[in-house]
């Protein structure tokens, strides 16, 4: 339909439904090898999901901050069900992470598992080798990651570098990073070309998993966009939606927001001429949709209610327009 060679590289079959898992089982392993007993992470929700599963099984007590009314429903039951102590922060995810920062600082109790913990980007990174080994050893020619706190985008660059760097591929992909209109600094950074970061100071998308202001990994997402002769693109809540409908309706794979985007995105760039004929584009959908069942809900729904007697009716009525 597009033209390119479009694949998927589906995350929600990780252990707790999002891509976090790869760092995460990583960084806890460190955590617990170090002698931690606690944990900690700002989050809108996933990495909360993450860190109190694996906290759980390492035996560990974990803390989460989320902002308050701003995580999907299925995320913040993940992590009361794997026993985490959440604590809503009145705030955005900045808010929430800025706390983070300053505890850590202050004990030496509470063990950060955010992506600025270098162990996280490690075990993420493994994305890139499984997508090289899952298209035949083959590379892309494009990556295209929403962005967020932008560690992913980054620990994929990695991991496809390293794999260069071995001599195991001979090529590079570029990598595009894709954010919601109302939350993109980084796009804006990356236009502008400026030296500080742009923030935005109240985020607003749909997508609440990059509802982020202030990404901590700023520095390294331009990098890993630098480097690859890759780009930003921001793309709008409709379009998102409209994503979302499509991988549900088209692949049969539902997908949260943050998730959707880029496909929203790869559909802009193919418009703008920019991913051409024939290119191998890779989408990272990063999360399950289930997590986020009222933004599953915004999907235009084919429901009908009837009494038992006039079922039957009806579907050999509705069954005629098959
Ligand atoms: N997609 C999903 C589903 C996410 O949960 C996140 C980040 C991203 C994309 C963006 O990744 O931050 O590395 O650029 N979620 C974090 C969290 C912020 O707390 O769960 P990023």
């Amino acid at each position: 339909m597009l033209g390119v060679r479009l694949y998927g590289k589906y995350e929600g079959c990780n252990p707790t439904g999002s891509f976090k898992d790869r760092g995460m089982t990583v960084a806890t392993t460190i955590a617990k090898a170090l002698g931690a007993r606690a944990v900690v992470v700002a989050s809108t929700g996933n990495t909360a999901a993450s860190a109190s599963a694996y906290a759980a099984r390492a035996g560990l007590k974990s803390f989460v901050l989320v902002p308050s009314g701003g995580v999907a429903r299925g995320k913040l039951v993940q992590a009361i069900a794997y026993g985490a102590i959440v604590v809503e922060v009145e705030g955005f995810f900045d808010d929430a992470l800025r706390a983070v920062l300053d505890a850590v600082e202050r004990t030496r109790v509470l063990y950060p598992l955010n992506s600025f913990n270098p162990w996280r980007l490690e075990g993420q990174k493994t994305l890139a080798f499984e997508v090289v080994e899952q298209l035949g050893w083959k590379v892309p020619d494009w990556v295209v990651v929403p962005v967020g706190n932008a560690g992913n985008i980054y620990a994929i660059w990695k991991g496809f570098k390293e794999l260069y760097i071995h001599g195991l591929i001979d090529s590079l992909p570029r990598m595009v990073g894709v954010q919601a209109e109302g939350a993109s600094p980084l796009v804006k950074t990356w236009r502008k070309r400026a030296r500080r970061l742009l923030e935005v100071e109240e985020p607003s998308t749909i997508a609440s998993a990059i509802r982020i202001g202030r990404p901590v990994n700023w520095p390294k997402a331009l990098r890993a966009i630098e480097e690859s002769r890759g780009l930003l693109v921001e793309v709008s809540d409709e379009e998102i939606v409209h994503a979302m409908t499509l991988l549900a309706r088209l692949e049969g794979l539902v997908v949260e927001p943050a998730s959707a985007a880029p496909l929203a995105g790869a559909v802009k760039l193919v418009g703008q001429g920019v991913l051409g004929q024939g290119d191998v584009v890779v989408l990272v959908l990063t999360g399950h949709g289930l997590k986020d069942p009222d933004a599953l809900a915004m999907l235009e729904a084919k429901k009908y209610s009837v009494p038992p007697r006039e079922a039957a009716r009806l579907l050999l009525e509705l069954a005629r327009s098959v």
